[in-house]
């Protein structure tokens, strides 16, 4: 048995990676993108391209994800009843009922081993894909991911890895289905982001909106029980009194820790 390692650097130096040249990027345009985004609360009457919503979502999916299994997935809502319905699910926000289009990124930690599935099925149709490639998507991710049914293997979890980590830095989540809502959350959220920077980057604005009744939402989009809603997030034109104030930050000191 090929004894794996999670994040083996000497092997991946070993295997011959085909060398990516970084291009060059305009730091400038990126920050006018950040600085220039803001939560959007009034749209302006102006249309969307289709193409813009295509590219950003598009730019959503190339988001960092956890093992790059990628647990996201993007409800655009373009049927005019359901957009209504689901502003009204937003709890009548501005930022939903005068939005051009409506999106709603959900977290799906059920999907990972379907995913994981996919994966094996992608590497194996490369031959030159690495074993170590295997191993991870064979072994690894099958016993991180995996919590049995109903979350059963926590308590068995949490003592293994308690117990290994007294002697060695050891991973210690996910370990249950709480700790796989989280793991989910995380990678879709880069999603969100990445999304309003790709719209910002159009000439677009968007709100994030958490406030919202997920039960509902979940209904409307026909989303099972272990899915969950991350943000809904609105797409269209500033108005004019569509961004309600200064943006405003604490003092970077107490949230940036220098070790
Ligand atoms: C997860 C999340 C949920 C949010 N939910 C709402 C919301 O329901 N309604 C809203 O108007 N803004 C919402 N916001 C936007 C924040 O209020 C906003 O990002 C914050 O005030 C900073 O302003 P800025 O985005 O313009 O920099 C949310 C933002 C995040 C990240």
């Amino acid at each position: 048995m090929v004894k794996v390692k999670v994040f083996d650097s000497s092997a991946a130096r070993a295997s011959k990676r085909q060398v990516m040249e970084a291009p060059a990027t305009d730091a400038g345009a990126f920050y006018e993108v950040v600085d220039s985004r803001r939560s959007v609360r009034i749209y302006a009457d102006e249309p969307v391209p289709e193409d813009v919503v295509r590219r950003a979502m598009d730019a959503a999916l190339k988001a960092p994800n956890s093992s790059n299994l990628q647990v996201w997935e993007i409800h655009w809502v373009r049927s005019a009843e359901k957009k209504a319905k689901l502003a009204t699910y937003c709890l009548g926000q501005p930022a939903a009922t005068t939005a051009q289009e409506l999106f709603v990124f959900v977290a799906r930690p059920d999907l990972w081993r379907r995913n994981n599935d996919r994966m094996i099925a992608h590497l194996r149709s490369n031959p030159k894909t690495p074993e170590k490639a295997f191993q991870y998507f064979e072994k690894i991710t099958k016993l991180v991911y995996n919590q049995g049914p109903f979350g059963i293997f926590r308590p068995f979890k949490w003592i293994w890895f308690t117990v290994r980590g007294w002697g060695q830095p050891t991973p210690r989540e996910p370990i249950s289905l709480a700790h796989m809502d989280v793991w989910a959350h995380k990678t879709t959220a880069l999603a969100c982001q990445t999304f309003m920077l790709a719209a910002r980057a159009e000439g677009f604005d968007s709100c994030p909106m958490e406030g919202l009744d997920s039960k509902r939402v979940k209904r409307l989009l026909g989303l099972p029980r272990r899915a969950g809603v991350t943000m809904a997030i609105s797409m269209g034109k500033r108005a004019e009194g569509g961004i309600y104030n200064e943006r405003f930050r604490f003092d970077q000191k107490d949230f940036i820790h220098e070790h």
